[in-house]
């Protein structure tokens, strides 16, 4: 995968809103979501030139919501006739999950031939659903993954500090008023969970929406759900020899942290891959929001989300 050509579209990019970035020096405004100038080429890019194919599952997620355990569960569930959770020489163990789950924004359209052979093609992005190529909401499955706003904000904070895009750190305060302007890669998430749920409630056999809280508490039933969801249940015989239990195994925070693959490298020569690992808890929020901040995240949260049933108030054991 070759992201450093030429940059492309940069009449179009230039003519759009601009804005500090929380991750990245700048970010445009398109179609009414912030996106960085590398992921935008990369959507243009897949606007005019990707069509998705039947069996493809696309992974849509708010950045920081566990995309890189989605996309590593995702790839042992599809793929487990091929390589068995317990086999030594499973992909997961010498790749990332970023390289075997590619980010749609992150391809070039020659690249997307890479992957033309298979018949069970996994991608991921962070594409609004206002922006998401057609082909993909008419053929394939979209599982949407998203997390409570006040972690995700966090983790983003954390995030960008490490990645190191900007000319200097951004602060906590300034981030958050970014965050809250709706100025976030994918931002306003507010708007871009809504728009997936509507999805999901309109198309349930296209749309599946998921939290990352819920993987967490009830990971069983939230793998069952996401199997049935793909037309690829368990079977008994795979019940009984525990499959779904090593599958949550294989890709858990514990797991996947401690791999070589996952604490060396980076993400197309710009992230380093133990960035995407950083303590992987519910409510971390409580340890750097204070009470004003948290509550104002929750008024806007409760605001936007009025009316559309989507509640994220938190699950009754977390
Ligand atoms: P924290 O920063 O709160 O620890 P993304 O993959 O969308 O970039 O999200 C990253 C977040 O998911 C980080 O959250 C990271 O620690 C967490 N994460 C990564 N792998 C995980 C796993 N296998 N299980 C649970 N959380 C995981």
């Amino acid at each position: 995968m070759n992201t450093s050509s030429a940059p492309r579209y940069t009449d179009l990019i230039s003519s759009l809103p601009k804005e500090e970035g929380i991750l990245e020096p700048y970010s445009y405004q398109y179609q009414g979501f912030w996106y960085s100038p590398v992921g935008m080429q990369g959507i243009i890019d897949c606007q005019q030139h990707f069509q998705a194919h039947k069996n493809d599952t696309f992974l849509v997620t708010s950045p920081k919501s566990g995309t890189t355990w989605l996309k590593a569960i995702l790839f042992a569930l599809i793929n487990r006739e091929a390589y068995h959770p317990q086999d030594p020489h499973h992909p997961l163990l010498n790749k990332t999950p970023h390289q075997l789950v590619p980010f749609l924004e992150l391809l070039k359209p020659s690249d997307y031939d890479l992957f033309s052979n298979s018949s069970n093609r996994i991608f991921a992005c962070h594409i609004s659903s206002v922006s998401l190529p057609k082909s993909i909401m008419q053929e394939g499955k979209i599982v949407y993954l998203c997390r409570d706003i006040k972690d995700t904000f966090v983790s983003l904070f954390h995030f960008s500090n490490k990645a190191n895009f900007r000319p200097s750190a951004i602060s906590l305060e300034d981030a958050f008023n970014l965050f809250c302007k709706g100025v976030t890669l994918s931002g306003p998430i507010w708007d871009q969970i809504l728009g997936y749920w509507k999805e999901s409630l309109e198309r349930p056999h296209k749309v599946l929406f998921m939290r990352y809280e819920e993987m967490m508490q009830e990971p069983h039933l939230q793998l069952r759900r996401l199997a049935k969801f793909l037309g690829k249940p368990f079977s008994q015989e795979e019940e009984k020899s525990g499959l779904p239990d090593q599958i949550i195994k294989l890709c858990s925070f514990d797991s996947m942290s401690k791999l070589e693959v996952n604490k060396t490298g980076t993400l197309v020569g710009a992230i380093s891959n133990d960035s995407f690992f950083r303590s992987g808890v519910v409510g971390d929020w409580k340890n750097y929001l204070t009470a004003e901040m948290a509550s104002k995240l929750d008024q806007i949260t409760e605001k936007k989300f009025r009316d559309s049933g989507l509640s994220f108030t938190m699950l009754p054991s977390i």
